[in-house]
């Protein structure tokens, strides 16, 4: 199948990508290595993906170089597109909420635009567990997002998913809204907890916690990628599917199975940071029933692939 994926040369869109050519995929990715983290490192997952087969890459922004993008969905014709590009970050949005405004809601819409108007069957959204805001109750279902929600980068992300909603309507693609949760594992973005721990670690730093008794539920790279292609069998016309692994794990308990690793582990502590939440934990019961899609990585196994991967290749990038 030809599939776009945009923000390919990202954390999770070069293990999609890495995927979608080993299973015989033909594969354009659009990504205009935006520097929200080093570009070195991005080029260095263009490498990571190219091990795996041939793609064509072109760095080109979806605001920035709207007609090129445009362009190269039409002549391309892809079937589907996987719309990974935007700027994570919950703090980074605080600091310049607009900048949310262009590339998690803009780009978004540019990309729906050209999915449509090349006739792609499918459109696949990258949303984020953000989208739940602060809740009582857990685990977290895909009905229970209603706008309430706590960051700048959450309100983006919410909004984006309406505009999902719209083209949906204007066009004949199938859309699949999936929630990402907190994804960690090898390349991981080098601005999440996990990466930032590690590194730490391998230096022999002290860590730094921000609050206590939060929760996190982590999703393992590999299961996040799978959860993308689960969606190729989405049979509604349009779905939002949490893809998590179903289990929070505490902070305290990050900190446990960090130790096991690092026995010399030291701990410093933070105050909460503003935007964030207090916990998440995917109900992943409809992504499984209408998907197939099933986490099968513990978190103690991703974390050890992690920082097995960390202590060859965390130290030679930035
Ligand atoms: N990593 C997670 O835990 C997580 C959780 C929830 C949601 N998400 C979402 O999943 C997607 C991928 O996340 P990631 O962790 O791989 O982030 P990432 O920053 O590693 O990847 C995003 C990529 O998009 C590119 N990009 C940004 N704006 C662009 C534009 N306008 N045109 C072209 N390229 C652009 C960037 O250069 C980057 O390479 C994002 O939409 C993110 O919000 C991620």
């Amino acid at each position: 199948m030809k599939v776009v994926v945009t923000g390919g040369a990202g954390f999770i869109g070069s293990h999609l990508s890495r995927k979608l050519i080993h299973e015989g995929h033909e594969v354009v990715i659009i990504d205009e290595l935006h520097p929200y983290y080093s570009i070195n490192r991005k080029n260095r997952h263009l490498e990571f993906i190219k091990e795996s087969g041939e793609f064509r890459f072109f760095q080109k922004s979806l605001i920035h170089n709207e007609k090129e993008v445009r362009d190269i969905f039409l002549s391309f014709q892809p079937e589907a597109v996987i719309h990974l590009a935007a700027i994570p970050g919950v703090p980074h949005s605080i600091e310049v909420p607009n900048e949310y405004v262009d590339y998690d809601i803009k780009a978004t819409i540019n990309a729906l635009r050209f999915a449509g108007d090349s006739e792609a069957k499918q459109f696949i959204f990258a949303s984020s567990s953000s989208v739940y805001g602060e809740q009582k109750n857990v685990p977290l279902e895909e009905e229970m997002a209603t706008g309430r929600v706590v960051s700048p980068y959450a309100a983006a992300k919410f909004s984006a998913e309406a505009f999902c909603h719209a083209y949906a309507s204007l066009f004949p693609y199938k859309v699949s809204i999936l929630r990402f949760f907190t994804v960690y594992g090898p390349w991981g973005r080098p601005d999440m907890a996990i990466t930032k721990f590690i590194k730490k670690l391998l230096a022999k730093e002290e860590i730094t916690l921000f609050g206590k008794g939060t929760a996190r539920d982590y999703t393992y790279i590999d299961d996040c990628v799978n959860g993308v292609l689960s969606a190729f069998n989405q049979k509604v016309r349009v779905g939002t599917y949490n893809i998590g692994s179903g289990k929070p794990i505490y902070l305290e308990e990050l900190v446990d199975q960090l130790r096991m690793h690092f026995p010399e582990l030291t701990v410093g502590q933070g105050a909460f940071r503003q935007g964030d939440v207090h916990s998440t934990w995917a109900d992943i019961r409809k992504a499984n029933e209408q998907l197939g899609y099933y986490p099968a990585v513990s978190f103690s196994e991703g974390l050890a692939n992690t920082i097995e991967w960390a202590k060859k290749h965390e130290t030679e990038i930035c």
